[in-house]
């Protein structure tokens, strides 16, 4: 097992490009099952989460290939409409195969995700929409059993906004006969990206990037080529990196319309801004400023951010308070940011951070995706050497972290354990 190593108090200073985004590829590799054809997709990032789908892909039947960041994705010989249990335990995302499988094959069997770190993150929403589109569903042995005719359009209102809830189901209703309307639909950019992706399949979505998404069904889609949105969670996480170092950073190949929150945030704490056609230039100030957030379905601030926005506030001058609103379980990085001396009290869905002068390096422990990202950056601020363990949690959804701070100027590097 590989730990990342980093020696703080360098000041980061560079261009860094941001890679493609993890929680836009998945749904969209996963949309070629819709196909009977070829897809060629541009952009798609090295993330141990993404060669669980491409293995799931394979897994059903389809032909995948590789080379560097462009992913071809044939699913003309798809035929064992199974997610197994090995699969779907390393990626809960795996569950994005339900809709397709039951729009192309009228059938589906997905090992059901169990609860994963931050929380128990159940998938009713998503049975409950497919079984109003005309599935039949039931759990057996820790598997969704799943079976239709054709789909059929109908009006689907989502209790609680869900990102991947409305990507299954968008992918169900775009085959399914007859209109469907999603209503409270998630409005995140990866939910626009795949809904682009499948209208240039020639499906029939309008409404993507606002509560109610309309699907008038198809009865077939065609292959496409796609490219993959760029990151905005590893760009924000290179922006606090920025914030957090009084460094000067050009983030490349990033999207700004979908970090708004986030940048508005930074603003406050007192970071600089230039938006241009080369990118975002960020320029942290001599001190931070401490700033309150609240996570929320986007366009709010994203729960994804939630760490490493903790992180900077450790060393801001003032108190911030911290609400999760979206996960219940979202703060395991607390235990371990304080082991390098944040003052940070968790009450609830709140946390309290006070502000303190200085972090200090510690061996810590890495427990999901983007804790593991705040634990990196605390250790690009903290006095002396801190190394987190368990890297694989970061594997799974930045590419080449360390390599991309390494080369801004951070004494950062991965051993092997
Ligand atoms: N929920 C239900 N029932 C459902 C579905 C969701 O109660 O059937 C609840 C969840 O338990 C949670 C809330 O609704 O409390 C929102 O969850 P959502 O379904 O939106 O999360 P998700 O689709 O499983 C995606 C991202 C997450 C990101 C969340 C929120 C992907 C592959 N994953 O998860 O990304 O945090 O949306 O924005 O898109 C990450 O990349 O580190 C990550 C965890």
């Amino acid at each position: 097992m590989d730990k990342i190593v980093v020696e703080g108090g360098r000041r980061l200073r560079g261009e860094v490009t941001v890679s493609g985004a993890k929680n836009a590829a998945l749904p969209i590799l996963v949309s070629s099952l819709l196909t009977d054809g070829c897809n060629t997709y541009r952009n798609v990032p090295h993330l141990q989460d993404i060669e669980s789908a491409l293995r799931l892909l394979a897994e059903l039947g389809a032909r995948v290939e590789r080379e560097g960041t462009l992913v071809r994705v044939d699913a003309s010989g798809v035929d064992r409409p199974e997610a197994p249990y090995d699969l779907v335990r390393k990626m809960r995302a795996s569950v994005l195969v339900l809709g397709p499988l039951l729009a192309r094959l009228c059938r589906a069997r997905v090992s059901l995700p169990g609860g994963c770190a931050i929380g128990a993150r159940p998938i009713n929403l998503h049975l409950t929409a497919l079984e109003m589109l005309g599935a039949r569903i039931e759990l057996q042995h820790g598997y969704v059993e799943a079976e239709c005719n054709r789909l059929k359009g109908a009006e689907i209102y989502f209790d609680t906004v869900t990102v991947t809830g409305t990507e299954n189901i968008l992918m169900a209703a775009a085959l399914a006969e007859g209109t469907s309307v999603l209503r409270n639909a998630a409005r995140e950019p990866e939910v626009v990206s795949l809904a682009e992706t499948l209208n240039a399949m020639g499906a029939d979505i309008r409404g993507a990037g606002t509560a109610t998404i309309t699907v008038n069904g198809v009865p077939r889609l065609h292959p496409v080529e796609a490219a993959i949105i760029p990151d905005r969670i590893e760009a924000g996480t290179f922006m606090a990196a920025a914030a957090l170092t009084g460094g000067d950073i050009l983030l490349r190949h990033c999207q700004p319309e979908h970090l708004g929150a986030v940048i508005d945030k930074l603003r406050m704490t007192g970071v600089a801004m230039e938006v241009s056609p080369e990118g975002i230039r960020v320029r942290g100030g001599e001190r931070i400023r401490s700033v309150d957030i609240r996570t929320q379905p986007y366009p709010g601030f994203p729960t994804d951010m939630q760490a490493q926005f903790m992180v900077l506030m450790s060393v801001a001058t003032g108190t911030s308070i911290i609400s999760e609103t979206i996960f219940e379980n979202r703060f395991i990085h607390v235990s371990e940011l304080r082991r390098i001396g944040a003052d940070i009290t968790v009450i609830g869905n709140t946390a309290t951070v006070k502000g303190v002068s200085m972090l200090s390096g510690a061996p810590v422990m890495a427990s999901d995706l983007r804790a593991s990202a705040s634990l990196v950056l605390a250790g690009l601020i903290a006095v002396g050497r801190t190394e987190v363990h368990r890297v694989y949690h970061l594997d799974r959804g930045y590419e080449a972290l360390e390599e991309k701070f390494a080369r801004l100027g951070a004494a950062i590097w991965r051993e092997k354990v």
